[in-house]
């Protein structure tokens, strides 16, 4: 599908690795000039120069968005070729080691910090010229955590209710003015690093010796789904891309719930 999203400018935050870089990648493949985005300039570079050897535009900003000076930064450098059309607030942490007996109150304000608010203070420096244009997007990446928590890491389930919450808000804030804000909610992603993670998991628990084998058990333990299996990163950026284009006009305020059909295993179903 053409996505028509030649001319549009896009900053994709945390697109220095994981699902950002993979989003950064498929909107430049559908015509969009990128901004790629993230602390680690050398990784960053890696991703922008992989996008131009396709013949896309792709520049850096690179800082910190834990605080308004870093974000001031980010916008700056955002902003120094063009307009951004088109948001995507991906940086986000999360550490599935955290459970209720070990996040400290501290550790719940930090996570806030880094998964909410940094997207806030994008969306105030950046969308107000894309009202005054009449167009653009703000797509937040969430998880189905926010509306399907487990018992682990309550503080990054909590921000990811946050996340889905902010942007209906601004959805209405925006109301009739061609900008539209929309949350896409992956489940299991398969980025290297979750690959390594379970990939561990499963040797640990003899669930086999290759990922092919390991994967479906792994998931079925961890993260049980419908499909089976975790989501490809490019499976996740389609959504994104879909709803950075024109086709997705009429949609706001929304929720994409993108997780293979999640579903939170009652802990007696021994099925
Ligand atoms: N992976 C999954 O299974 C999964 C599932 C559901 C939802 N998600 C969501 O998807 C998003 C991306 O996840 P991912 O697994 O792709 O993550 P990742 O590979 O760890 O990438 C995170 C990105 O965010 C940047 N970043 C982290 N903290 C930052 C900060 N304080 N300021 C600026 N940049 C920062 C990193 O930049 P540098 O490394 O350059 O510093 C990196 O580019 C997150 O919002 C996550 O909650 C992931």
């Amino acid at each position: 599908m053409d996505f028509q999203l030649a001319g549009k400018r896009a900053l994709v935050t945390g697109s220095s690795s994981g699902l950002g870089a993979a989003i950064a990648k498929l909107l430049a493949a559908e015509g969009a000039d990128l901004v790629i985005h993230g602390r680690d300039e050398a990784r960053a570079a890696v991703v922008a120069k992989s996008i131009r050897e396709t013949g896309a535009a792709a520049t850096l900003a690179i800082a910190s968005l834990d605080t308004d000076a870093g974000a001031d930064l980010v916008a700056t450098a955002a902003l120094g070729d063009g307009p951004v059309d088109i948001l995507v607030n991906n940086v986000g942490v999360f550490d599935m080691q955290k459970s209720w007996t070990t996040t400290t109150p501290a550790d719940w304000a930090d996570l806030y910090n880094v998964n909410v608010i940094s997207s806030v203070r994008l969306i105030q420096r950046l969308v107000p010229a894309m009202r005054e244009r009449g167009w653009g997007r703000v797509i937040q990446i969430g998880s189905v955590t926010g509306s399907l928590p487990s018992a682990s890491q309550p503080h990054y389930n909590a921000t990811n209710a946050a996340r889905e919450n902010l942007s209906q808000s601004l959805a209405r804030e925006l109301r009739e003015s061609g900008v539209t804000s929309n949350t896409v909610a992956p489940g299991g992603i398969l980025t290297d690093a979750i690959k390594d993670m379970l990939f561990g998991f499963g040797k640990a628990n003899n669930m086999g010796e290759t990922w092919e084998e390991i994967e479906p058990n792994v998931v079925r333990a961890l993260g049980p789904n419908d499909v089976g299996r975790v989501a490809r990163p490019e499976e996740i950026a389609a959504a994104v891309a879909y709803l950075a284009s024109p086709a997705a006009n009429y949609l706001t305020g929304a929720t994409l719930r993108l997780d293979g059909g999640w579903y939170v295993q009652p802990v007696h179903d021994n099925s």
